[in-house]
Order: structure tokens, then C-alpha cells, then sequence
């Protein structure tokens, strides 16, 4: 299985930071958009969101802690 493929952006250009948070999401931020495999855009409203990397969450992009329970430590 392919991660599933998300892109954030900012509005003003600034540069949006992605970090791996272990087997779990990628912690975004500075985002103000997010763009989803299908194109949907969702908006950011945080300074910090977490977006799905395991593909199981019933809210992608956001991350909603399935990955725990599919990626057992
Ligand atoms: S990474 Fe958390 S639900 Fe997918």
C-alpha cells in the first residue's frame, strides 16, 4: 500500500513544515490549505494539524488515531 498523498500550502508563500511523528501522522504546519488525493481542499484553522499518512482514517486528510490500532508499536 502507497501512503496517501496530501499537499499543504500557505497562502502568503511561507514555507509549510512537515515533520514525521513516528509511525503516526505528519505534523503540519504554517498550512493554510490542504489538498487531498481527489483534489478537495480543506481548510487549515490551526497552527498545528495532523494529517494521515496510514490511509485508515475516517476523517483524511486529518489524522484520527486509527494508525494506532493499524500500525501497532
Ligand atoms: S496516521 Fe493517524 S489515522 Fe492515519
Amino acid at each position: 500500500m502507497s501512503a496517501p498523498q496530501w499537499r499543504a500550502y500557505s497562502r502568503s508563500g511561507a514555507p509549510v513544515e512537515v515533520e514525521a511523528c513516528g509511525d503516526g501522522p505528519g505534523l503540519v504546519r504554517h498550512a493554510d490549505v490542504v489538498v487531498d488525493e481527489q483534489g478537495g481542499r480543506h481548510q487549515v484553522n490551526r497552527p498545528v494539524v495532523a494529517l494521515c499518512t496510514c490511509a485508515k482514517s475516517q476523517r483524511f486528510p486529518w489524522c484520527d488515531s486509527t494508525h494506532k490500532a493499524v500500525r501497532p508499536r
